[in-house]
C-alpha cells in the first residue's frame, strides 16, 4: 500500500469533503473516512498483518493521508461556518423603524430600570453620571486605588486580561472604582458623581456572573465628612427600596481605597421563609463605602489637607434582585423573553423622583 495505490481513495475522500454543502454532509464525509469503521481507519487496522517494511511504508502513507484529510475537514468546516453566517445575515433583518408596541412585547430590562432609578434618586441629590472604559489599565483598576501589586484584594478580584503596551497587561475592570480616579484626574473638586456600569470578574455561579454591574459614587469637597456619607446613603436606601423608615446600619469594614470604611446593611425580616425589606430584626448587606483614602486623593493631585470626601459602591443585580424579588442571577443575561416579560418594565414608566420614586 503506497501513495500511488491510495491516490483514488484520497481523491474520493477529498472530493467528498470539499463538496460537502452542509455541516451534516461534512460530518458524514468525516465519519466515512475517519470514523470507527471509516475507510482510512479500516486500512490502518490492517497494518498489523503486514511485513515490517511494508507496514512502515504503508503506515507513513496512511498517516500523511489522515493528516491531509483532517486539514481539509477543518478548512471545509470554516468555510461552511462562514457561508452559514453570511446566509443568516442576509436573511435576518431588523426593522428599527418599527414603533414600540406599548404593553406588547417590549420591556425594559431590570438592570436598565434599576440604573434609571438610581440616576433619578442621586440626580435629585445633585450627582452627575460619569463613565469610564471597560478595558482598564492596572493603574486605574488597582494601583491608584491603593491596591499595590502584592495586595490580596487582587486575588479576590481575578478578572480577564488583555495584552497591553510595553509588556503591561490590560484588565476588564473588576469594579467601577477606577472611574473615581479618572474623574479626579480630569476635574477639580467639588465632585459629585455616580458611575453605573458594567464590571467583570472570573466568577460564575448562582449569585455571580463573569459580567455584572455596579454603581460607584464619589463626593469630594472641602468639608465633606462621614455625616454626609451616612445621610446620603440612608436617604438613598429609603428612596430606592421605597420604605420611609427603613433601618440602615453602618458596620466598620476595610477597603484599601477608603479610611475609615463601612459596609451598609438594611433592615429586613426573614420570618416565614420569605424576605421582607423593612424593620424586622434582621440585616442584609447591600453596599461598601468609606471616606476616600488620602493616598488616593494624592495620586490624583487632590490635596488631602484641603479636600476630603466619601465613596461608595454597590452591585446593581443584587439590589435589583432584592427590590423586585428576583431569585436567580443567571437569567438576567439569558435574553429569555418569558423572563423579561415577567420581570421587565413598561417602556413609558420612566422612574422619576416627582412625589417619590414612581413607576
Ligand atoms: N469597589 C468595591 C468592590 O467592588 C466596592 C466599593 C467599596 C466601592 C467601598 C467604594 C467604596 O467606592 O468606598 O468590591
Amino acid at each position: 500500500m503506497n501513495e500511488k495505490e491510495l491516490e483514488p481513495l484520497r481523491r474520493e475522500i477529498l472530493d467528498a469533503v470539499s463538496g460537502a454543502e452542509s455541516r451534516e454532509a461534512l460530518e458524514e464525509a468525516r465519519v466515512s473516512a475517519l470514523g470507527r469503521k471509516g475507510r482510512i481507519t479500516t486500512l490502518m487496522k490492517m497494518l498489523g498483518s503486514l511485513e515490517a517494511d511494508a507496514r512502515r511504508a504503508a503506515g507513513a502513507a496512511l498517516n500523511r493521508l489522515k493528516d491531509e484529510v483532517e486539514a481539509a475537514i477543518s478548512t471545509a468546516a470554516n468555510r461552511l461556518l462562514h457561508s452559514e453566517l453570511e446566509r443568516r445575515l442576509a436573511g435576518e433583518k431588523v426593522d428599527v423603524t418599527l414603533p414600540v408596541e406599548i404593553g406588547g412585547e417590549g420591556r425594559i430590562h431590570p438592570i436598565s430600570q434599576t440604573i434609571d432609578e438610581l440616576t433619578a434618586i442621586f440626580g435629585e441629590m445633585g450627582f452627575e453620571v460619569a463613565e469610564g472604559p471597560h478595558i482598564e489599565t492596572d493603574f486605574y483598576n488597582f494601583t491608584a486605588l491603593n491596591i499595590p501589586p502584592e495586595h490580596p484584594a487582587r486575588q479576590e478580584q481575578d478578572t480577564f486580561y488583555l495584552p497591553g503596551e510595553h509588556g503591561s497587561r490590560k484588565v476588564l475592570r473588576t469594579h467601577t472604582s477606577p472611574v473615581q480616579i479618572r474623574t479626579m484626574l480630569a476635574e477639580r473638586p467639588p465632585i459629585r458623581i455616580i458611575v453605573p456600569g458594567r464590571t467583570f470578574r472570573s466568577d460564575h455561579d448562582a449569585t455571580h456572573s463573569p459580567m455584572f454591574h455596579q454603581v460607584e459614587g464619589l463626593v469630594i469637597d472641602r468639608s465633606t465628612h462621614m455625616g454626609h456619607l451616612k445621610g446620603c446613603l440612608i436617604e438613598f436606601c429609603r428612596a430606592f427600596f421605597e420604605v420611609d423608615d427603613l433601618p440602615v446600619r453602618f458596620r466598620p469594614s476595610y477597603f484599601p481605597f477608603t479610611e475609615p470604611s463601612a459596609e451598609v446593611d438594611i433592615g429586613c425580616s426573614r420570618e416565614g421563609g420569605g424576605l421582607k425589606i423593612g424593620a424586622g430584626g434582621d440585616w442584609l448587606e447591600i453596599l461598601g463605602s468609606g471616606m476616600v483614602h488620602p493616598k488616593v486623593l494624592e495620586v490624583c493631585g487632590v490635596d488631602p489637607a484641603e479636600y476630603q470626601g466619601f465613596a461608595f459602591g454597590m452591585g446593581i443585580e443584587r439590589i435589583a434582585m432584592l427590590k423586585y424579588g428576583i431569585p436567580d442571577l443567571r437569567p438576567f443575561f439569558d435574553s429569555d423573553l418569558r423572563w423579561l416579560r415577567h420581570y421587565g418594565f413598561l417602556p413609558l414608566e420612566v422612574p422619576s423622583m416627582v412625589g417619590g420614586l414612581q413607576r
